[in-house]
């Protein structure tokens, strides 16, 4: 997509967003692949230093699975799927931090991504992570950060939509993880993701999402503080579209085949926990329209979309 084509859709007045419950999904996808293609590899050390909230959501979720790890969890090898792993997979760093403090190092990772690049990036280790600081605040010690490194180095990657998992995988996931990764997509999209995360985990296995959900005015802000940043190959790196909605919104995108554990919000950040009870029937794999148009599920901070469109086109 060519950045001009951003204009045509950035026409769309605040009330339509609204109306058409958010923007079209070649927005989102286009823009999440640009940005997420050109990552640097000081990405996760800015994320630990500059913008902490992505290591604090991230072990809040991993510090919320463990607890209902299945019960065999420590004799047998785990099946993890990262979903939007890509720049360093934190969401999976955050998850084997926590469950080797539980006793659990038997896993095997699936990183899944829409951006190959960053996928490739992630398990040769192209991601510089500030050792002292991870130490002295989130207790990550060299020697766990090596153990993470052959886990990574060993994992299988997967370039896929999130919105469309099945059949990309040969097994499914004890647990399943999304970091960050539901505000690249629209309303529909969200519910397709969340519902493509169900039908990839096992019965009994558990479904972990965190996900960003600041005001639009933050997020208007973020994007003036980063529309002009550069990667070490003195490449632009784009802005991705982002889309937001509360904690309960979140929840109500659920399919009937998991049940709700435990769930939390921050600022900037919320998660939850699911436990995959059921198999999946019909409609769960086949989420309608009508299950998503509910009016009561609404963009944060509605009047921030009006600026908003006047930021984008990104290009
Ligand atoms: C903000 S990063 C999150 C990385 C990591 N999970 C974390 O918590 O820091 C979002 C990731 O989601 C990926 N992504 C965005 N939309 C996606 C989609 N539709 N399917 C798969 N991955 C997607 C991006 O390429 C990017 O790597």
């Amino acid at each position: 997509m060519q950045p001009n084509q951003y204009k045509v859709h950035s026409r769309i007045t605040p009330a339509q967003v609204r109306d058409h419950l958010f923007l079209p999904r070649e927005f989102f996808v286009e823009s999440a692949k640009e940005r997420f293609s050109r990552l640097d590899e000081d990405y996760l050390a800015r994320k630990a230093t500059e913008e902490r909230f992505p290591l604090e959501g991230n072990t809040r979720l991993a510090k919320a699975i463990v607890p209902h790890l299945p019960s065999d969890a420590k004799s047998r090898t785990l099946e993890i799927f990262d979903i939007g792993a890509a720049g360093g997979a934190l969401t999976t760093l955050c998850l084997l931090k926590e469950f080797r403090e539980a006793g659990i190092s038997d896993v095997r990772i699936t990183l899944v991504d829409l951006s190959l690049e960053a996928l490739k990036a992630t398990k040769e280790w192209r991601f510089s992570l500030p050792i002292g600081l991870l130490e002295r605040e989130y207790g990550w010690s060299k020697d766990f950060v090596e153990f993470a490194k052959g886990i990574i180095s060993a994992a299988t990657l997967v370039q896929a939509d999130f919105r469309n998992l099945s059949g990309a995988f040969p097994s499914k996931a004890d647990i399943c993880s999304s970091g960050f990764t539901l505000h690249h997509m629209n309303l529909l999209d969200k519910l397709f993701a969340t519902a493509s995360m169900t039908q990839i985990t096992r019965r009994g296995g558990i479904v972990g999402i965190v996900d960003e959900c600041l005001s639009y005015t933050d997020y208007i802000e973020w994007i003036k503080r980063h529309e002009g940043e550069i990667n070490s190959r003195g490449e632009h790196v784009p802005i991705a579209v982002e889309s937001f909605i509360h904690l309960q919104d979140q929840l109500k995108l659920l399919d009937s085949s998991v049940m709700p554990l435990t769930s939390g919000a921050e600022k900037e950040f919320h998660f939850f926990v699911a436990r995959k009870e059921k198999s999946d029937t019909f409609s769960d794999l086949h989420p309608t329209p009508d299950k998503w148009t509910r009016p009561t599920i609404k963009p944060l901070d509605g009047e921030g979309l009006a600026e908003l469109l006047d930021l984008v086109p990104l290009g």
